[in-house]
């Protein structure tokens, strides 16, 4: 059954995954700011469905959804006769989250001839990924505000976001919304500027959503203004999120970032990425290699990012890639929940050299 109320966690901030060992509820996305829906997930087909229809989006909470509801599948086996192989979790391209699950599954399965007990490992190892992942956004926060801090020549300043990094793109807290959450707990932020995100409006319906209820002081500006709100003066520094960060420093995002980026450097605003280091795909030499998503026609046809009524005129070729890489070049640091990575020279990251020097770190 469907429950109402907004999930707030024990920090006041918005909940979009609500989780208790054998339950799992996903706040409905598509329906915020006017409608809070959370719809029960009892298996890891309807964890599937929810990522495919955009209920649950953003790239940590994705990842997470589809542990979490894997494990309320495996809780809720009343009987399981089984040998620990069939356990696997059917994840083909749950990267980083897949291999760590796997892993946890294959040595769990190595020690013991009891299914259950694999479900146990599985389960926990989920339930820590949910609770690391909070963890490392408040430290991606922290770290982050302190470095804007030290580096801006004023005491208060403004700060512009693209897309949706918040506690409902996470488990919790936020990446970049973290780091805009931190610096406004520490009174050092002016405002912050969230634009819209055509054609999803991740930005409009969720970021703007999140603001609010922080009481955060906060713009919403149609993603066409920001080069306008640069040239105002209106913006002292870029934090977006990431997808995914190649060895050298270039990173994937939502579509729009890399016009963001553009301005930023033409205005010379300072522009950061705040992702966890499990965005860092060291396998990709450079962002050339990150295969963009392409999404539905019907988000540029339709209003409300193709939830609502048609508004192109039929027949009309639509091209929607729902991703871009913002080069590293227009990257002034990357900020991980173990510290800030910065330029190797005036262009390029050795992002190898960074992530082995910061993996072994304590946050
Ligand atoms: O299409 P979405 O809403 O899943 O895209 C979300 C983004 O692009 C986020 O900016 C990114 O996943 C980083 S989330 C902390």
């Amino acid at each position: 059954m469907a429950s109402t109320r907004i999930g707030l966690a024990a920090d006041n901030t918005l909940q979009s995954i609500c989780y208790k060992r054998g339950s799992l509820q996903l706040l409905d996305q598509r329906k915020l700011p006017l409608e809070t829906i959370y719809l029960e997930i009892q298996n890891s087909t309807d964890g599937w469905n929810a990522i495919r229809d955009m209920v649950v989006r953003g790239a940590p909470a994705i990842a997470i959804a589809a542990a979490l509801s894997l494990a309320v599948e495996v809780f809720n086996l009343e009987e399981f006769n089984g040998s620990p192989a069939d356990a696997s979790p059917n994840a083909v391209n749950l990267s980083d989250a897949a291999t760590r699950l796997k892993e946890v599954i294959l040595n769990a399965a190595a020690t013991t001839s009891e299914a259950r007990s694999v479900f146990q490992a599985f389960i926990e190892a989920a339930e820590i990924m949910l609770e690391d992942d909070v963890a490392s956004n408040k430290a991606i926060g922290s770290y982050g505000a302190s470095f804007l801090q030290q580096h801006s020549e004023k005491p208060k300043f403004s700060v512009l976001t693209h897309c949706n990094t918040g506690s409902l793109a996470t488990a919790g807290y936020g990446t970049a919304l973290g780091v805009i959450r931190a610096l406004h707990s520490a009174g050092v932020l002016e405002r912050a500027y969230c634009t819209e995100t055509r054609p999803f409006n991740q930005g409009s319906r969720l970021t703007a959503f999140e603001l609010v209820h922080e009481k955060i002081p906060a713009t919403l500006i149609a993603d066409s203004a920001v080069a306008a709100s640069m040239k105002a003066g209106r913006v002292d520094a870029v934090v977006v999120g990431a997808d995914r960060v190649a060895s050298n420093g270039d990173t994937a995002n939502k579509i729009g970032t890399y016009s963001v980026a553009l301005c930023a450097k033409f205005h010379t605003v300072p522009f950061y990425v705040a992702a966890p280091l499990t965005s860092v795909d060291l396998s990709l030499s450079s962002g050339q290699e990150i295969v963009i998503e392409e999404r539905s026609p019907k988000e540029l046809l339709n209003s409300h990012g193709g939830l609502g009524e048609q508004i192109a005129a039929s027949g009309i070729s639509v091209w929607n890639p729902a991703f871009d890489v913002t080069p590293a070049n227009l990257i002034s640091g990357i900020i991980t929940e173990k510290g800030v990575i910065t330029k190797a020279d005036a262009d390029t990251f050795d992002i190898k050299l960074s992530y082995k020097r910061l993996v072994t770190r304590p946050r």
